[in-house]
């Protein structure tokens, strides 16, 4: 049987979702976008990766976050995503916001990690053809390359934008300092940062206690939580052991080693305050992160349609109360 046409829900825009402006750019980023790390591979179903983006788009969800090397294999999720805009989303193309990255390993030799602009550029065009996009909305340096003079790296950006193959930059797990240099080197040549991306959750508060959200801030660039529920710790994924389909018992990117009895106690003693807010874990997580105006949107991972809708409803109570915050910081 021929797959129908997929049309996306009319009210998609109504369905609860909410925007913030990003930085002081012109751009709006739903509250919620969605990750493809994992589950977009060519080890996954790809039924079950377009039914999430299906689910994503239906309810506002217009960020895509993706990589250069994510799947596995390498590349294959943004084939995934290439294959979902053909089949579904091409028509809405200028409804969506997709990220992508370099930065990390992607392939053999000296030219396939890091920095370098003969990296970046080369891994955007190999990006580009693989989603079949003609442009990406955000092109992030996915890490600070300590070897590369931050210069070269900065300017291969701006001149990936010059060149019309992104329209905004982004970078990713910057240093305090680099990410100064990068504002200031950025802004320069008007190509402003749009956004920063880094680990936060409340399990790793680090963007705050080292002064990178403060920072995106004052340099008027947005922050993007990435792993805002610690890769499903911060769910119920494992509060009675560890399921065999979750990303823990892969034992790669999630290893067991780090759910002691200490952190699982207190994920217990989380799970029962998100229930006293009439929350699941997941969503209080994500509130946790999202009562900061300077988060401009958490980026989530799913494995199941059911997940993301968990998900989705954590912005319905964005507040927390002194007491609950107490409880939250005593971990
Ligand atoms: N810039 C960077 O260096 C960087 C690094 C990492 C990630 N990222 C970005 O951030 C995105 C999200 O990262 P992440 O996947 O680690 O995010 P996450 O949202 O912290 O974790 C996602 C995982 O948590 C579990 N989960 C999600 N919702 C759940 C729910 N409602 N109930 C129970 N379990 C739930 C699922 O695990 P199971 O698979 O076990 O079901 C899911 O795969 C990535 O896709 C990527 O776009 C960027």
């Amino acid at each position: 049987m021929i797959n129908p046409v997929y049309s996306p829900d009319p009210s998609r825009y109504q369905n609860g979702i909410r925007f913030r402006r990003c930085g002081k750019s012109g751009v709006l980023l739903p509250e919620i976008s969605l990750g493809l790390w994992h589950n977009f591979g060519d080890v996954n179903p790809f039924a079950n990766s377009l039914e999430m983006a299906h689910y994503a788009f239906d309810h506002g969800i217009v960020h895509f976050d993706l990589a250069n090397n994510y799947g596995p294999s390498y590349g294959s999720a943004e084939e995934t995503f290439g294959q979902i805009m053909k089949k579904s989303f091409a028509p809405f193309r200028d409804e969506l916001f997709i990220s992508t990255k370099a930065g990390h390993d992607m392939w053999p030799g000296p030219y396939g990690e890091w920095g370098s602009r003969k990296y970046l550029i080369a891994s955007l065009d190999q990006s580009l053809r693989r989603m079949n996009l003609e442009y990406v909305d955000l092109f992030y340096s996915h890490r600070f390359d300590p070897e590369t003079p931050l210069e070269e790296t900065l300017q291969a950006l701006v001149d990936i934008v010059r060149a019309g193959k992104a329209l905004y930059i982004g970078i990713s797990k910057y240093p305090l300092e680099a990410a100064q240099f990068a504002y200031r080197y950025l802004r320069d040549r008007d190509v402003p940062c749009l956004i920063y991306q880094g680990r936060y959750n409340i399990l790793n508060r680090e963007p705050e206690e080292e002064g990178i959200l403060d920072q995106a801030a004052e340099n008027g660039a947005g922050f993007i939580a990435f792993s805002p529920l610690a890769q499903g710790l911060l769910t119920s994924r494992y509060l009675d052991g560890i399921p065999a389909d979750s990303r823990m018992a892969k034992e790669h990117f999630l290893k067991s080693s780090v759910l002691t009895p200490e952190l699982h106690a207190y994920l217990v003693k989380l799970n029962a305050l998100a229930a006293s807010r009439g929350q699941s874990l997941a969503q209080m997580a994500l509130a946790w992160c999202l009562k900061d105006s300077r988060v401009t949107s958490v980026i989530v991972g799913a494995s199941s349609v059911a997940q993301l809708a968990d998900n989705f409803k954590a912005i319905e109570n964005t507040t927390f109360t002194a007491e609950e915050l107490a409880v939250i910081d005593q971990g």
